[in-house]
């Protein structure tokens, strides 16, 4: 008999949480319209009460997908409670997902409250959850740090409140999976109604170990596991969707469990998040690295060619990295250009396939193949444009050796225009000393990175950039033919998201 384990992503919360990964409206709904491709049971697609933007993109997702449940996260508070159920109110299949901590450092340092209020607390929230939506789902946070009789107490109240859903998370990523596994199995054992309801796990990765924590809890009981794309989240991040994914399909008879995963569809979703949100998919990341299917040992090489199953565990084709691309190229039409679109996971407006089909016009008059990346990186720096606040209308750069470069450059923001010119230590300096003028502010720069998109010497240049501004980071990706070109569209893009971020003040969500 095989179980089926439920897919919860959280790409789009607990990812949402990683340091530079804050998405716009459109990027995220953009996530979502894949994830469902990707066959997920259930999207958690913000935390309402924590900004407006959240508020705006849960209720858009909630708006325009169908088949995955869609859920809010709120705290045990009523405030909150009531803004997840108004957020996800259009979805056809809602959840709200409230938690509260349970752990006595967390108990007594962060919520200042008596294990009894907090048990008393969750109930409320689960009971005003209730009252919204059926299925209602209740996490006890830092579980794995928590007392497992006090974890029996407060689950075996909160069922009896109508959870439909109990989630055990490692938040801090501090357990085995040894002691994982058992504190599930100790739970399904104990907790009277548990039988009634899933079982969820929810592991962060701080010590590596967030997918076999996961897996351990399969083994034990759990019938729901909360993952993120390529692992983003807070700190080292969640469980891998594609690693919890392929481990249950790969070993299906040691886990005696399935999931409902279009696995051809784990590389694209992959790309596409980790184009959207700029994080980098390091090479030899399980699944979905750059290396994960590359052999390059001459003795592995010939044994593959003798026999691929010799040193290949599963096929590169079952999670959608498929050996025979179709480059596009100057003759190619606006069908070939869509068809591409879909292929690769971009659910366009036909305004927004028009102008990406002109920006790629433009790149294939210059470049003789487009590679896939080429087509990520213009379809990104347009998904990006829909909130702007500035657009680069012209960039000069004047750079001789022995003399300081000086750029002059021409934003606009909506029917005003402003030109300025500024001198820097190099012509980045000057470029983005130049806008800073033009804003009227200096921002503080925390990472800049640059990368060929493909190879050769007419590779697209792609910027990353990540702006600080208090604890929160804001990142803007550009992509250009020209180095400099693309400099200047990641750091107006991420001043875009800043300021657009400004006085939607997150509150502190305690997590
Ligand atoms: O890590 C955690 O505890 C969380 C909860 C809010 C589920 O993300
Ligand atoms: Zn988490």
């Amino acid at each position: 008999m095989s179980t089926h384990i439920k897919i919860f992503d959280t790409t789009l919360r607990d990812g949402e949480q990683s340091p530079g990964c804050s998405m716009n409206l459109e990027e995220k709904l953009e996530i979502a319209y894949q994830l469902e491709r990707l066959g997920v049971d259930i999207i958690e697609a913000g935390f309402a009460m924590s900004s407006r933007g959240d508020f705006e993109a849960i209720e858009a997702i909630a708006t325009h997908i169908h088949t995955p449940t869609i859920c809010s996260l709120a705290r045990a508070i009523k405030a909150d409670i009531q803004a997840a159920a108004d957020a996800i109110k259009k979805a056809k299949r809602q959840r709200i997902h409230t938690f509260i901590a349970t752990s006595p450092i967390h108990m007594e340092y962060k919520l200042k409250m008596s294990p009894e209020k907090v048990i008393e607390n969750a109930v409320g929230a689960v009971q005003f959850a209730k009252s919204f939506v059926q299925d209602v789902e209740f996490s006890c946070e830092d579980a794995g740090r928590s007392d497992k009789h006090f974890l029996v107490k407060i689950l075996t109240e909160t069922i009896k409140a109508g959870a439909t859903v109990v989630n055990i998370p490692d938040t801090v990523g501090y357990q085995t999976p040894e002691e994982y596994g058992q504190l599930i199995r100790f739970l399904k054992e104990t907790v009277p109604g548990i039988d009634k309801v899933d079982i969820s796990v929810h592991c962060h990765d701080d010590l590596g170990l967030s997918t076999a924590n996961a897996l351990s809890g399969v083994l034990n009981g759990a019938t729901q596991v909360e993952c993120t794309i390529n692992g983003i989240g807070e700190r080292a991040g969640n469980t891998a969707l594609e690693e919890i994914v392929m481990a249950l399909n790969v070993r299906k008879a040691t886990y005696q469990a399935h999931t409902n995963i279009v696995t051809k569809e784990i590389f694209k979703t992959s790309r596409l998040v980790s184009t959207i949100t700029g994080s980098v998919v390091q090479t030899n990341k399980a699944i979905v690295g750059a290396n994960a299917f590359a052999h390059e040992a001459g003795i592995h090489q010939d044994g593959m060619l003798k026999m691929r199953q010799t040193y290949e565990i599963m096929e590169p084709e079952s999670v959608g990295i498929s050996s025979t691309k179709l480059v596009l190229g100057k003759h190619s039409g606006r069908h070939a250009f869509t068809d591409k679109l879909k292929e690769l996971g971009f659910t366009l407006t036909d305004a927004g396939i028009n102008k990406s089909f002109e920006e790629f016009k433009q790149l294939a008059d210059k470049k003789k193949e487009i590679a896939d990346e080429d087509i990520e990186a213009i379809v990104s720096n347009k998904m990006a444009i829909g909130e702007d606040l500035f657009h680069i209308e012209d960039i000069e750069v004047i750079s001789k050796i022995g003399q300081k470069p000086n750029a002059t450059i021409t934003l606009k923001k909506g029917s005003e225009q402003v030109t300025k010119t500024a001198e820097g230590a190099g012509s980045v300096d000057a470029i983005y000393k130049t806008i800073d003028e033009i804003v009227g502010e200096e921002f503080q720069l925390k990472d800049y990175i640059v990368q060929g998109v493909t190879g050769g010497t007419d590779a697209l240049a792609e910027v990353v950039v990540r702006l600080q501004e208090k604890k929160r980071t804001f990142t803007g990706r550009g992509a250009a033919l020209d180095v400099l070109e693309a400099s200047a569209k990641a750091y107006v893009m991420a001043i875009n998201k800043l300021l657009a971020g400004r006085g939607i003040e997150r509150i502190k969500a305690q997590l």
